[in-house]
């Protein structure tokens, strides 16, 4: 699961953020034309709302001729970008654990951003330090909000390239989310499927089928055991320390993620790379034999993060988890031999944690070549299971398609009746990438309700701890196959 979601990789960064109504009473917001600041007016077309709503601020994306310009900075360091970070809620956090929080924020962007401290707020101004950056022309500006905010928010403006603002993440703490925003153009959720839709005709004919039930059976602990493991880096002989994206280690992932879906037959298996510092996309494809065209998507991301300043990333249950699944079901079609109508692609992305990278150049390929995307389902932690809870699958509760959603969660109930199915406020994933493009999209979670595994984005997100459920993954891998299989008309004996 991210905890950044970002603007994406164009020439220059463009992108802010702004909170209509809990600022509104200290600060504004303005758009204003790069070529023209001292007009100081708005332009319409600096203004474009990308991602709407997020929570309680407005999150906009600015054009690359547009900057904005904000009543909290300086005069001098008035026309900045932003970017809005924020902080994941976890269950039980606690007032320290949100001073830490803030603290760490403030050291990583200290540490990435200067040698200078140039200057800091005075007297009855409103918080806020300005660091000359270490590149040239990276300045950062990070501001406490006031009193009327919650406190553990911090935003940081910028005038650092979009490039480098992978590097940043790298340096921020966990539970950190980097609020939006991308650039090329608008979000274009869709408003509701059309009646004639697969999704939902589907729905209107849903019911059990023994055939599915049989491969849904096969999920086997063993083999997740074995991919995840080894995917972690606990397995004997793994020599995986890290599955950061910017690691070296992040291409051999995906070297040794292409080698296990030819061993399943794939038909394809394509390294796609999209940014030359990231491990590529790994994507098998199942050509349809009926529809080809149609295509049917099954993600996961292979990328992870650990703890602040520690190199090893395990990303055990995030994302090793989502990730053993595909391979679960890839193993699943070849040990059956299976076909399908549809076109079915499985997809382990990389570039996730830095905000969904690999996903956004896939959706964007795909919609340029004007693809028929069915469905994308992602899975994004699935077996953490939190002492004393029951096995449990959970759907996003924004950034999705609801009517998809809908038919999954039927789909789960009825080829997998142990689980709890119910809704979750965790964000975000790559499934959003195709939402956003305006496909039908959602996402698998492992619980209803918030976070709860204690070693999200830490280094000790390992296999072999309290919580790490097999019967959780288990659960979560058969409602996404039998999902997978159901809307790509898996061609069942
Ligand atoms: C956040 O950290 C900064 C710098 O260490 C500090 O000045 C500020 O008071 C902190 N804010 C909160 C809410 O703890
Ligand atoms: C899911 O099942 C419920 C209860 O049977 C039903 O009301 C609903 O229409 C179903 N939704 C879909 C999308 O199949
Ligand atoms: C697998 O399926 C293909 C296509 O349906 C068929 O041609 C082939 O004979 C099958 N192979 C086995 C081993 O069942």
């Amino acid at each position: 699961m991210v905890r950044s979601i970002l603007l994406s990789v164009s020439a220059a960064l463009l992108l802010a953020a702004a909170s209509t109504t809990a600022m509104a009473a200290t600060t504004h917001w303005e758009f204003v034309d790069a070529n023209q600041p001292q007009t100081k007016e708005f332009q319409p077309a600096c203004g474009k709302q990308l991602r709407g709503v997020y929570e309680d601020l407005s999150i906009y994306a600015v054009p690359e001729e547009c900057i904005i310009k904000s009543s909290m900075l300086p005069a001098e360091h008035m026309y900045s970008q932003l970017i809005v970070l924020e902080r994941q809620h976890l269950e039980g956090d606690t007032p320290q654990d949100i001073l830490d929080w803030n603290n760490s924020v403030q050291e990583a962007v200290a540490d990435f951003a200067t040698d200078d401290l140039v200057e800091e707020s005075t007297g009855n101004q409103l918080p806020y330090s300005i660091f000359r950056g270490r590149r040239k022309f990276c300045r950062f500006t990070t501001v406490d909000l006031p009193d009327t905010q919650p406190k553990y928010r911090v935003l940081i403006g910028s005038n650092c390239a979009a490039s480098e603002v992978p590097d940043l993440i790298d340096v921020l703490p966990s539970n950190t989310e980097i609020l939006p925003v991308r650039t090329e153009g608008f979000v274009t959720p869709l408003a509701g499927l059309p009646s004639d839709h697969p999704i939902v005709l589907k729905s209107k004919n849903l019911k059990h089928r023994k055939s599915l039930q049989a491969v849904v059976d096969q999920v086997d602990v063993k083999t997740l055991e074995q991919d995840v493991t080894w995917l972690s880096g606990e397995a004997t002989g793994s020599p995986f320390i890290t599955r950061s994206s910017t690691s070296k280690q992040s291409h051999e992932v995906a070297a040794w993620l292409k080698s296990q879906f030819e061993s399943y037959g794939c038909d394809t298996v394509e390294l796609m790379s999209y940014q030359s510092r990231f491990g590529p996309n790994v994507i098998c494809t199942f050509k349809g034999t009926e529809y080809p065209d149609e295509h049917v998507i099954l993600g996961a991301h292979h990328d992870s993060r650990g703890s602040f300043l520690n190199p090893r990333a395990p990303g055990a249950d995030d994302d090793g988890s989502g990730t053993s699944m595909l391979l679960q079901v890839a193993r699943i079609i070849k040990a059956n031999n299976l076909t399908f109508g549809r076109t079915f692609v499985i997809s382990a992305f990389s570039g996730e944690e830095q905000g969904l990278f690999g996903s956004a150049a896939l959706a964007k390929k795909l919609k340029s070549q004007g693809t028929t995307i069915t469905m994308m389902v992602q899975g994004d932690m699935l077996a953490y299971r939190k002492p004393g809870e029951p096995i449990q699958v959970a759907f996003p509760a924004r950034y999705h398609t609801a009517e998809l959603s809908s038919l999954l969660h039927n789909v789960t109930e009825l080829y997998v009746p142990e689980a709890v199915v119910g809704i979750t406020g965790a964000c975000c994933s790559d499934h959003q990438s195709f939402w956003e493009a305006g496909y039908p999209a959602t996402a698998f979670f492992e619980r209803n309700g918030p976070i709860a595994d204690p070693k999200y984005h830490n280094s000790g997100d390992l296999v072999y701890r309290e919580g790490y459920d097999f019967a959780q993954l288990r659960a979560s891998t058969q409602a996404m196959l039998a999902s997978a299989f159901e809307v790509a008309e898996a061609k069942l004996k």
